[in-house]
């Protein structure tokens, strides 16, 4: 297939690019490529180093039975004609960094980070992965100025999918036979909807007890500070990783999947001029549509209270970039 920097055609030219080659970014082209979805380039600040982690994915490619460009760069010119952009670039947060701390760091990162890309790809479609998620895609969808259903957030995948890991755990069932939902913000405050977990179409409250249920939901809410207690030297990448290529895999292959996605609402829930996690159809165009679901008055108002604790940190890290 012949390959044109620019082409409008988003399905069919299939190249990524991951901003931040670090362990969220490189796993995330190792899975991009192994599943042979698109050809990758890896993007980072530190010369040398995704040059490297290139050409040892590419040296595995014999081994791995895939034929996929991955490139390595410190230069945006490279990344040119993406059809998506992924951004994991930033810190995670470390010990004695304050909140405002990582918001100061990965807000500028990332506007410049998006600032870059979108120059170079103006027909891509962007996937934020960096901390604090909601936030940072906000920030990220103002700074390339596209519409809404090309810039989203990666984290309703990954909060589900613990969620879905903890129900199988719990149950001694196969873990792909379990589907749940993750909504909100990531972090503390989102909002998993236990009612509309279920084991093959049974819902877990005929399976499981309301206070083993609230167990799971508690340890769902903790999953990223589990892993980072447990390693110490750092946070989750795995499942962050496999979580962003389903997203990339459902945009590039037009499957439609219904996810949950941090995406710009514009007053679905109740909800305005915010980036918050909802269920969203993904195709090829991106966001092609916003579930909304009913809510019971609880779940309703714990979205809220997610949305509100985002809207403060937005209007944070405005200030931060304003010079605050
Ligand atoms: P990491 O530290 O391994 O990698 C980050 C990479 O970004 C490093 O290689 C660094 O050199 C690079 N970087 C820093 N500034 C840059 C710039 N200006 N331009 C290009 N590259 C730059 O961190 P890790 O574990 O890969 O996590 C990345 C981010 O993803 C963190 O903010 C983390 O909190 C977040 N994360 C989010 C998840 C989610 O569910 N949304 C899940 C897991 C991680
Ligand atoms: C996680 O949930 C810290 O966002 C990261 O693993």
């Amino acid at each position: 297939m012949i390959y044109s920097p620019n082409s409008p055609i988003l399905c069919r030219l299939p190249r990524v690019t991951i901003v931040g080659a670090g362990r969220v970014g490189s796993t995330l082209a190792q899975r991009i490529a192994e599943k042979n979805l698109a050809d990758v380039v890896l993007l980072d600040i530190v010369a040398g180093m995704p040059q490297g982690l290139a050409l040892d994915l590419l040296e595995a490619r014999g081994i791995e039975l895939h034929n996929r460009q991955i490139v390595g760069t410190n230069n945006y010119a490279d990344t040119s004609g993406s059809q998506i952009v992924v951004i994991t670039a930033g810190l995670p947060r470390k010990p004695g960094m304050s909140r405002d701390d990582l918001l100061k760091t990965n807000a500028k990162i990332v506007v410049e980070a998006a600032k870059q890309a979108i120059a170079y790809s103006p027909n891509a479609i962007f996937i934020v992965v960096t901390n604090p998620l909601d936030v940072m895609t906000y920030l990220a969808w103002q700074a390339t100025g596209l519409p809404r259903d090309r810039v989203m957030g990666m984290a309703g995948v990954l909060d589900s999918a613990r969620f879905e890991t903890f129900i199988a755990l719990e149950l001694g069932v196969l873990p792909a036979d379990v589907k749940a939902m993750v909504l909100g913000s990531h972090g503390d405050l989102m909002v998993p909807l236990s009612r509309y977990a279920t084991v093959n179409g049974v819902p877990i409250t005929e399976l499981l007890d309301t206070a083993t249920i609230d167990r799971l939901v508690e340890r769902t809410r903790n999953g990223g500070a589990e892993i980072v207690e447990l390693m110490q030297t750092g946070g989750a990448f795995f499942a962050p990783a496999s979580a962003t290529s389903v997203m990339v895999e459902s945009i590039l292959l037009n499957q439609s999947r219904l996810l949950p996605v941090a995406t710009y609402l514009q007053g679905e829930y109740g909800l305005d001029d915010i980036v918050i996690g909802v269920p969203c159809r993904l195709g090829c165009g991106g966001i092609e549509e916003v579930l909304e679901l009913h809510l019971t008055d609880g779940e309703r108002e714990a979205l809220q209270t997610s949305a509100q604790s985002v809207r403060n940190n937005i209007d944070r890290a405005q200030e931060i970039l304003n010079g605050g």
